[in-house]
């Protein structure tokens, strides 16, 4: 026996991960239900290599009998939707940024603070932080661990694969336009993406910050340890998948450059790959589909006392979204509601302890 599980926004690049990653790493399913808008209804989207499901419509879904419940269908869908969910007794890991900064749920990374998912008994819900923060913060915690981190200053180089399927789109659409001369004209973005670069991912705040890089700052405080801060800047680049990091960190404590190549090489969901040369570094297009956060150009900042600056990459599809959601779901069979189905893998990407 194993689970019931609905993935909510099936047809999403979110979504559609989630269904390829809990195919992928067998995560124990009875049956799997894909949701999405009515407009989608009847399409049909891949479970695992042979399995096709035709997608049902989200409102009109009746959550009973389901366990598991992995959404992205955007903030204000998951807003309706999750509390009706949970009232049918399901469990949801939700992916948009809405409850991720409610005090009674919790915002997990399974790296960094898996005990957090302990408190999804309080309401049902679960929280996956934003892409940015995932993979910035799975770098961030073994460093935390052993010299306290004062200051952060990071900023981001962001896919359009962040924005949804739409701005994948677009991204192609401005670059072959270039090419054959037509004119272009953004839409999900604020201004062309094709060969060129936007400091401006999401809407403006009254402060001057866009909402991502609120994010940014203030679920990595919710996640690692409030006293820690972060000021961030988030850019969007024409890339198709993966997002860059470029993260500056001041310690209140000594690091050397090999003390946090050791920490980062022991990390759990770390790859460090540094080689102070040509080629000795990770882009974004060389981890598509990767299931690790690369480090890489790790190296001392000689401004402050104990500073340092790291390159950190990942798939922010996977690793900065379904991944971490589908890990969530493991240790939450496993270790909450077990006994039933085989026991997830979870091992290798779960903290080490002691
Ligand atoms: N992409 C990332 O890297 C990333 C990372 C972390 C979190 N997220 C978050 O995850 C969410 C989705 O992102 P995405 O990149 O997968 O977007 P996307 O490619 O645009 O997909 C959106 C999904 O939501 C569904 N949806 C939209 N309105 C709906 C409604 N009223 N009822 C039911 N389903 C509805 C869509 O269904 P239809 O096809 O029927 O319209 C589609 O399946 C966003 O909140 C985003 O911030 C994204």
């Amino acid at each position: 026996m194993g689970f019931n599980v609905a993935v909510v926004g099936a047809t999403g690049n979110v979504g559609r991960e989630f269904l390829t990653i809990l195919a992928e790493r067998d995560f124990p399913v009875d049956n799997v239900v894909a949701l999405a808008s009515s407009r989608s209804v009847g399409k049909e989207v891949s479970f695992g290599e042979d399995d096709v499901l035709k997608v049902e419509a989200l409102d009109t879904f009746d959550f009973k009998g389901i366990d598991i419940v992995l959404s992205s269908p955007g903030s204000k869908v998951s807003a309706v939707f999750a509390p009706r969910a949970t009232k049918a007794g399901a469990i949801v890991i939700d992916n948009t940024s809405y409850f991720r900064m409610e005090p009674d749920v919790p915002l997990v990374v399974p790296e960094v603070n898996p005990e957090a998912i302990a408190q999804y008994q309080k309401r049902g819900i679960i929280a996956n932080p934003n892409c940015s923060t995932i993979q910035m913060v799975v770098a961030l915690k073994p460093l935390h661990d052993l010299a306290r981190i004062k200051r952060v200053v990071v900023a981001t180089y962001q896919s359009v694969s962040g924005a949804g399927r739409a701005a994948m789109d677009e991204l192609f659409s401005q670059t072959r336009a270039i090419y054959v001369n037509d004119p272009v004209k953004p839409e999900r973005f604020a201004k062309q993406i094709a060969f060129n670069v936007i400091p401006q991912c999401e809407v403006f705040r009254d402060d001057g910050w866009t909402t991502e890089e609120w994010k940014v700052v203030n679920e990595t405080r919710k996640i690692i340890d409030p006293d820690i801060a972060v000021t961030a800047t988030c850019v969007r680049v024409p890339v198709f998948i993966g997002h860059a990091e470029a993260v500056n960190i001041e310690f209140s404590r000594p690091m050397t450059e090999e003390r946090a190549r050791a920490a980062l090489r022991n990390a759990p969901g770390v790859v460090v790959l540094d080689h102070r040369a040509d080629e000795g570094y990770v882009t974004p297009a060389e981890i598509a589909g990767e299931d690790a956060v690369y480090v890489s150009r790790i190296r001392r900042d000689p401004t402050v006392p104990h500073g340092l600056n790291l390159w950190v990459v990942a798939d922010n599809l996977r690793k900065g979204a379904a991944l971490n959601a589908v890990q969530i779901a493991e240790i939450l069979a496993a270790d909450y509601l077990g006994g039933r189905g085989a026991r997830p893998k979870v091992e290798p990407l779960r903290r080490k302890t002691g």
